[in-house]
C-alpha cells in the first residue's frame, strides 16, 4: 500500500451501527437503531430502565448477536467476514478492539490488580510480559492505583475496583471503550473518583460510549447525548441542547425526574410511585 494512503480503519468512524434490532422472545428490545460515533467522541447514552441501553452495548461487542443490522468498529464489521459468520476466534480478535467496563467490575477475584490488568495482553494477545508489565504499571498510575497493584479485588473499595477495571479495559489499547453504568453500584462518596478518571480519559481523546445516570457528568464530558426510549434512539443532541431544550415528551419526563436533586432511581419505580 502507498504509505501516504491511510488504511480504512484510520478514516472510518470508531463505531457505526446501522438498523440494529434485537428481540428476546416476543419482546422487541432494540428497534432499528442507527448511530455513528467519530474517533475521539464521547457519547453518553441516557434513558429509563429497560429501554435497551445495556442490550445496545452488548450488541456492539457481540455479547448479544443482533437479529438485524450491522455493527462496524473501526471499519471492520463485527460478526461477519464477507458472507460468512465469524468463527469464535475471529470474533475474539474483533472484540479485542473494544474495552468494556461493567457496573459490577467483573475483575478476576483470584488475580491481583496488576495481574488483572496484564491478563488479556499476556494471555490473549500473547504480548511480551515485561513490556505489558511496564504498560500496566503506567495504567495503574493513571487511575491512581499504583500502590494497590498487589492487592486482590476483595481488598479494594468499590471505587478502587472500578478504577482497576478501567485500567484493565485500557490495557488492550482499545479503539472504543464501552461503559455500562460504571458508577451505579458505588457509594456516593466513591462515584467522584471514578468519574474523575473517566473525565481524564475523555480529555485524552479516547472514544467512549457511556451508559450512565450521572446527568452532571454527562453534561460536562459528552460530545453528544443519545436518549433512548422503548428500544429506539428518541433523541440525539449536544448536551446543552438536550438538557436545556429536550425535544421529545419522553426526554422531558426523564429529565424532570433528575431535577431538584432527585436520586438516580430507575424511572419505572418513579412511575410506579415508589420512593427512592
Ligand atoms: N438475555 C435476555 N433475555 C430476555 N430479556 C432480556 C435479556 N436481556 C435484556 N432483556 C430485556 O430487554 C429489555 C431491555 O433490557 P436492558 O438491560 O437493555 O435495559 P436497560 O436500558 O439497560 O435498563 P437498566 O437501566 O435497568 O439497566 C428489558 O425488558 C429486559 O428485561
Ligand atoms: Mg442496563
Amino acid at each position: 500500500m502507498n504509505p501516504s494512503t491511510p488504511s480504512p480503519g484510520l478514516l472510518a468512524p470508531a463505531l457505526r451501527l446501522s438498523g440494529v434490532s434485537k428481540s428476546f422472545g416476543a419482546s422487541h428490545v432494540l428497534k432499528d437503531v442507527s448511530l455513528t460515533v467519530a474517533k475521539g467522541e464521547i457519547v453518553c447514552v441516557l434513558g429509563p430502565s429497560g429501554c435497551g441501553k445495556s442490550t445496545l452495548l452488548r450488541c456492539i461487542n457481540w455479547l448479544e448477536e443482533p437479529d438485524a443490522g450491522t455493527v462496524i468498529v473501526s471499519g471492520e464489521r463485527m460478526g461477519a467476514r464477507g458472507a460468512h459468520r465469524m468463527s469464535e476466534k475471529e470474533l475474539a480478535r474483533a472484540r479485542s478492539k473494544i474495552g468494556m467496563v461493567f457496573q459490577h467490575f467483573a475483575l478476576w477475584p483470584h488475580l491481583t490488580v496488576l495481574q488483572n490488568v496484564m491478563e488479556a495482553p499476556v494471555h490473549v494477545h500473547k504480548r511480551d510480559r515485561s513490556e505489558v508489565r511496564r504498560e500496566a504499571m503506567e495504567l495503574l498510575e493513571r487511575v491512581g492505583l499504583e500502590e494497590r497493584r498487589d492487592h486482590f479485588p476483595s481488598q479494594l473499595s468499590g471505587g478502587q475496583k472500578q478504577r482497576a477495571a478501567i485500567a484493565r479495559a485500557l490495557a488492550i489499547k482499545p479503539d472504543l471503550l464501552l461503559f455500562d453504568e460504571p458508577t451505579s453500584a458505588l457509594d456516593p462518596v466513591l462515584v467522584g473518583e471514578v468519574l474523575g478518571v473517566m473525565t481524564g480519559l475523555a480529555k485524552d481523546g479516547i472514544t467512549m460510549v457511556i451508559v450512565t445516570h450521572e446527568m452532571a457528568f454527562a453534561r460536562k464530558v459528552a460530545s453528544r447525548i443519545v436518549f433512548m426510549h422503548d428500544g429506539r434512539i428518541a433523541e440525539e443532541a449536544a448536551p446543552a441542547r438536550f438538557f436545556d431544550q429536550p425535544g421529545t415528551p419522553e426526554a422531558r419526563a426523564f429529565l424532570r425526574h433528575f431535577q431538584h436533586g432527585a436520586s438516580a432511581a430507575p424511572l419505572h419505580l418513579v412511575h410506579e410511585g415508589v420512593s427512592p
